[in-house]
């Protein structure tokens, strides 16, 4: 499976924090955001990962990640030279893509909770149609919103509905099949001027292959594209590393207990790092994992 992180934008509700540089290399307390929806595609044991930005901080993301080797990744990158939607990823990473099942992350979301780990594992291996995912908000005229009916099966999806009807918003986070390609290459853009997400749910939905699963109460969903939930984010992952004495999201953990890489490699990526908390922090991980942690320990909380 191939992974894309929509990482364009123009970020307007950012602004000024987005006029030079990009919403998705803000700090979220103590790591770029991208870290977040990266390390959900790495959870899911998708490596070969394409990038797509904005051309002008194209060159940063390659400065932070280059080809991904040194994480056990194929990192790629793209241009969006105009936000011209989501559902544009699939248009721009029709060459990454080649005819597989490919995950999509929007660059903002941030995930957290028991379970999901495995969840991302399992949805990853039995792919047939799409998988999107339902998550309770108070305020779901924000969102894309997905209608259930008395069984929870999946009826309608509204994209930013004035009446909602339901609670349901879906995250930016989804799983397609291999006619993800040709069904974008059909789509028109929406009133607003975008190729949307919704449209590309809806077809599959159409097509009775659109799943959705329930994230429960036990995750977090974060997004954080305004400062307000930039800032709720920031808190949320510093209260939860200080009272866990864990990190959320740390890409060189993750890559190691995948088994992409070494304990040792771990270790040497910790090292270069060995001035900050997180560093140290990375070092202790390899050292603990060498010793035989158990990965149980690891697997849902990481
Ligand atoms: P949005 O929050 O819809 O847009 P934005 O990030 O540009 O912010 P604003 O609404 O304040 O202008 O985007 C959600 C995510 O998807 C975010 O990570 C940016 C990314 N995105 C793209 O990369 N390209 C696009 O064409 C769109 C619409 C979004």
């Amino acid at each position: 499976m191939k992974g894309i992180i929509l990482a364009g934008g123009n970020g307007t509700r950012l602004q000024p924090l987005t006029f030079v540089g990009s919403k998705q290399l803000a700090p979220v307390y103590d790591k770029p955001m991208i870290y977040y929806p990266l390390s959900m595609l790495m959870l899911a044991g998708v490596r070969d990962i394409l990038i797509i930005t904005r051309p002008t901080e194209l060159a940063l993301f390659q400065t932070l990640f280059g080809d991904g080797r040194h994480l056990g990744l194929c990192i790629d990158y793209a241009e969006q030279d105009e936000p011209r939607g989501i559902a544009d990823a699939f248009r721009v990473g029709a060459d990454h893509i080649r005819g597989e099942q490919c995950a999509l992350m929007l660059g903002d979301n941030l995930f957290h909770g028991a379970n999901l780990p495995s969840l991302l594992r399992r949805t990853a291996l039995k792919m047939s149609g799409c998988v999107l995912f339902g998550h309770e908000v108070a305020d779901p005229q924000r969102f894309g919103v997905a209608e259930v009916d008395a069984r929870g099966r999946l009826v309608s999806i509204e994209e930013k509905p004035s009446c909602p009807r339901s609670n349901l918003a879906i995250p930016g986070m989804y799983f397609f099949d291999t006619q993800v390609t040709d069904i974008t290459k059909n789509l028109v853009p929406s009133a607003r001027g975008e190729l949307e997400i919704t449209d590309v749910l809806r077809s599959y939905l159409d097509q009775g292959t659109a799943e959705l699963v329930w994230l429960g109460r036990g995750v977090t969903w974060l997004d954080t594209g305004t400062h307000e939930t930039l800032l709720e984010a920031s808190t949320f992952v510093r209260e939860v590393q200080r009272r866990q004495g864990t990190r959320l999201a740390c890409i060189e953990e993750i890559a190691m207990y995948m088994g992409y890489i070494t304990p040792d490699d771990c270790h040497t990526l910790g090292a270069e790092m060995s001035g900050s908390p997180y560093g140290q922090y990375v070092m202790d991980r390899a050292r603990s994992f060498s010793r035989g942690m158990p990965p149980t320990a690891l697997s849902e909380d990481l």
